[in-house]
């Protein structure tokens, strides 16, 4: 009986891990190579497509259950796309940074040698996207910082008060409040913004940064009345706390001069 259960666990173990692990074909076959066939395995485990169930065969096509077929363009196996192909490549997913992109200053001079998405992001460590990623090392490989720089500084204040808004939301959160609307405006308006680097126009960025600056201004004024409001309670509770201290030190001298009394 022991033993059977045994097996039974060992089967399931066995048949569960690589489903834990999320592990395919393409992860077993090329965690093997060496050089510029195993490398992307590494540098993929800890980008922000791994963590988000990303995978090789999400953005090279193929069967990721088929040792012999993995690779067969049958399969839909892309393979690798040239310098040109990446923005496109990118975009089964990211369409509306794509868009931005194509329509920028960039996108219009990929032909010629303008930087595409893998120049800026790279290609399998791949992180959570920040204006960090505005650097003078980054930036200064075409053309002068400069306008990097003033790209930057556009948009780092809103930038700021956006981190400073999700923490005080986190905190709201975190105290029982119910912060799913107040969100949910957020990261409509975040997200809108985030694209915007893309364009890399200077007038337009800072037009909608206004724009965006405003809708951000309506979301502090609810955190800070729902704030207020938490302290008025916590003010009231301090209140009703020193009232009853009060109220106990009444009844003890009341009843202390009853004792004397006696
Ligand atoms: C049995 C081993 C094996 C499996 C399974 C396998 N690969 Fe490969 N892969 C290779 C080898 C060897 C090469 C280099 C030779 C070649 O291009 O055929 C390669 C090349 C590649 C390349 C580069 C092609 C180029 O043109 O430079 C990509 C991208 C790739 N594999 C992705 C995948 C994906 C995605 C999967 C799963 C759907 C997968 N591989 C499954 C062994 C494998
Ligand atoms: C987010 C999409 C994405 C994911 C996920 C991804 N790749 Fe890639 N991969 C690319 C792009 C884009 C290129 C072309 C890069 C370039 O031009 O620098 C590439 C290139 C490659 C190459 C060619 C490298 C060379 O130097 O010639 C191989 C091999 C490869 N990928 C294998 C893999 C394997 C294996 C996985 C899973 C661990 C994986 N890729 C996951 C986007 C991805
Ligand atoms: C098969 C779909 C898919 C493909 C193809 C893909 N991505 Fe992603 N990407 C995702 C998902 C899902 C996330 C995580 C959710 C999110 O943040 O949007 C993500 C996140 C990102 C982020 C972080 C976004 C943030 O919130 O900071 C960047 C940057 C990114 N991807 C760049 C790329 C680049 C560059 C390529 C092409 C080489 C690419 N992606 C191809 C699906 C994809
Ligand atoms: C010139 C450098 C550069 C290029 C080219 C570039 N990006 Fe970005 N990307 C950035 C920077 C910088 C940010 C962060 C902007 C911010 O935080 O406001 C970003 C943000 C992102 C985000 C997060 C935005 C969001 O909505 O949360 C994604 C996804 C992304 N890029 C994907 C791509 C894709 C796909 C391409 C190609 C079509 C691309 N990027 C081309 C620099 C670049
Ligand atoms: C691979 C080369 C390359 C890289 C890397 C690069 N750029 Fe550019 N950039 C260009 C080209 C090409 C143009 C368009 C021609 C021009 O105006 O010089 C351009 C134009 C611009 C413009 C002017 C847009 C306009 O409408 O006038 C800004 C702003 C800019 N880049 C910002 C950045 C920032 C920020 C980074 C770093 C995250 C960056 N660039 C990285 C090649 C590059």
């Amino acid at each position: 009986m022991m033993r059977k259960f045994l097996f039974c666990g060992l089967l399931l173990l066995v048949f569960t891990l690589p489903a834990l692990a999320e592990d395919t074909v393409c992860l077993q076959c090329h965690g093997g190579q060496e050089g510029r066939l195993g490398a992307p395995v590494g540098q993929w485990q800890t980008s922000i497509h791994a963590q988000n169930g990303i995978s090789c065969h999400d953005c090279h096509g193929g069967d990721p259950s088929d040792f012999a077929m993995a690779m067969d363009p049958s399969r839909g196996f892309i393979g690798v796309p040239a310098y040109t192909e990446v923005p496109a490549f990118c975009a089964r997913c990211h369409l509306g940074v794509a868009e931005d992109y194509a329509a920028s200053a960039h996108g219009q001079a990929l032909e010629r040698g303008g930087p595409q998405c893998v120049v800026c992001h790279g290609n399998h460590a791949v992180v959570k996207a920040s204006i960090a990623l505005i650097n003078e090392q980054s930036c200064s490989r075409c053309h002068s910082y400069e306008r990097a720089a003033q790209v930057k500084q556009t948009i780092s204040e809103t930038e700021a008060t956006l981190t400073q808004l999700d923490t005080k939301i986190v905190g709201l959160h975190r105290l029982g409040i119910d912060t799913q609307k107040i969100k949910g405006e957020l990261f409509a308006g975040r997200n809108d913004f985030r694209r915007l680097f893309h364009t890399v126009n200077l007038e337009k960025m800072r037009a909608q940064t206004d724009e965006f600056g405003q809708r951000l201004g309506k979301v502090q004024a609810q955190v800070d009345s729902i704030e207020s409001t938490l302290s008025q309670r916590k003010m009231l509770g301090g209140l009703v706390v020193l009232l009853l201290l009060v109220a106990g030190g009444v009844a003890m001298l009341i009843r202390k001069s009853y004792h004397d009394e006696e």
